[in-house]
């Protein structure tokens, strides 16, 4: 068994068939059809509670703050398991502050990410109450001040900072280097934030950055917190104290046979950069992670249309396909595929496996040994965490249903889209 597979002991296989807590996926997949993506309700309870222990000791009374980047699965169930835990959530849209609170989410631990905030959002999340803004220019900042002044209401502020750290991980999920568009840069911090202070209805509230996602080894998140100390150091000495420090998201999970990063000693070294040169900061520690606590709580099930051998290679055309999990076509990510119940008499053999996407870049897992039958059920594993949240409609496809297990109970949490809500909203036109 595959260490994805195990994670958390939630899953098991019984008489070849995959279980997910006590529910077969062979069951999910009759009651509910596939492509389907299931979750387990004490996965990720599991994985939140680690993290949130791991801080509650080394913490020691001081506070601390999970924000759950919402965009990893921002599914309503998923958010409400989340918000009975004490979560707070990082949000990078109104849409997901719509769904955080539509899930019984507390506005007051919600932080609001991302470099393009309209004036709509800005002002529903005032009104809403919000912990606070991680800024990401001067243009943003003042037009928060703007929208918080005409409304008559005070706005929390860090400002997401890129302190030039190498994530060393995918390029198109690393945000800390200097080079990309996120953040402020580092030098320009120390004006930024005076720019703040100067401004009406802003008042500055931490330290914010995010590096990069998918990261296996902890320093370059250890050095980005160093640089976030230094930097709340040095606004306290100008007479800007700063209440929390949050060094964002990023840590990575087992898709195969990465290492990861220690949950208990990665949340200690930052305990250690906050008492840093022997001074006691009494500050707030945020946490942003996603993937963490989603990736490896959820499946991507499906089934096998068609075994299609050619000369040169085997293919397993699946229902599931780079529409329902893109990540292995964006980032030629991998993700372990097994039988979701065994098949009998089928023959192991190396296959491709494939969606029916027009696309050559449709390609879910390649040379995977597996034996296969047509009809057989295929789970794609690690999928609880940009899967669902990054599927799309292309070559008309409806997007997968998704259920969440808790026990012997399966959930239907996101009905199946039906070819007729793929079209409502388009018109023919009136040529004649
Ligand atoms: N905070 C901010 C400001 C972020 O931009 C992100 C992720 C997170 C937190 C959460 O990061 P995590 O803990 O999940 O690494 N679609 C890509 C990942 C993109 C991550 C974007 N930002 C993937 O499938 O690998």
């Amino acid at each position: 068994m595959s260490a994805a597979l195990n994670m958390f002991g939630v899953h098991r296989v019984l008489a070849g068939d995959l279980h997910m807590e006590d529910v077969a996926l062979s069951e999910i997949a009759g009651s509910f059809g596939t492509p389907t993506f299931v979750y387990s309700r004490a996965a990720l309870t599991t994985a939140y509670q680690q993290l949130d222990n791991a801080l509650k000791k080394t913490r020691n009374g001081k506070p601390h703050l999970i924000c759950y980047a919402v965009k990893a699965n921002s599914n309503l169930a998923v958010l409400s398991v989340f918000a009975k835990l004490g979560a707070g959530f990082d949000i990078v849209s109104g849409g997901e502050l719509r769904r955080v609170l539509a899930a019984g989410g507390a506005p007051e631990k919600v932080v609001f990410s991302g470099l393009g905030k309209t004036r709509d959002e800005i002002s529903f999340a005032l009104l809403t109450g919000i912990k606070g803004f991680n800024v990401e220019s001067e243009s943003e900042l003042r037009r928060i001040s703007e929208i918080a002044v005409a409304i008559n209401k005070i706005a929390r502020i860090s400002l997401r900072v890129n302190p030039d750290v190498d994530a060393k991980t995918h390029p198109y999920i690393s945000t800390g280097l200097k080079n990309n568009k996120f953040g402020v840069a580092f030098d320009r911090a120390i004006g930024t934030y005076q720019l703040a202070s100067s401004l009406p209805n802003i008042e500055i509230a931490g330290v914010d950055c995010h590096i990069g996602s998918q990261l296996s080894d902890a320093s370059p998140l250890l050095e980005a917190m160093g640089r976030l100390v230094n930097l709340a150091d040095k606004l306290e000495s100008i007479g800007i104290p700063i209440q929390h420090i949050c060094p964002g998201g990023g840590i990575g999970i087992t898709y195969a046979d990465e290492p990861n990063i220690n949950i208990e000693n990665y949340v200690a070294a930052l305990e250690q950069a906050l008492s840093s040169g022997g001074k006691t900061r009494d500050v707030e520690l945020l946490l942003e992670p996603g993937r963490l606590l989603t990736g490896n709580a959820g499946v991507l099930l499906t089934k096998v249309e068609y075994v299609k051998p050619t000369d040169s290679k085997n293919f397993l055309v699946v229902d599931a396909a780079m529409n329902d999990l893109i990540r292995p076509s964006l980032y030629q990510a991998h993700h372990e595929i097994v039988m979701a119940a065994a098949s009998k008499d089928a023959v192991s053999r190396i296959y491709d496996v494939v969606g029916p996407v027009c696309e050559s870049a449709d390609v879910l897992g390649r040379d995977r040994t597996l034996a296969a039958r047509e009809g057989d059920l295929v789970a794609i594993l690690s999928a609880g965490a940009y899967g669902f949240v990054m599927s799309s409609n292309y070559n008309t496809r409806p997007r997968a249903a998704e259920v969440m297990v808790d026990g012997a109970n399966a959930q239907l949490v996101r009905a199946r889209e039906t070819i007729d809500e793929l079209f409502r909203g388009e018109y023919l036109v009136n040529l004649c």
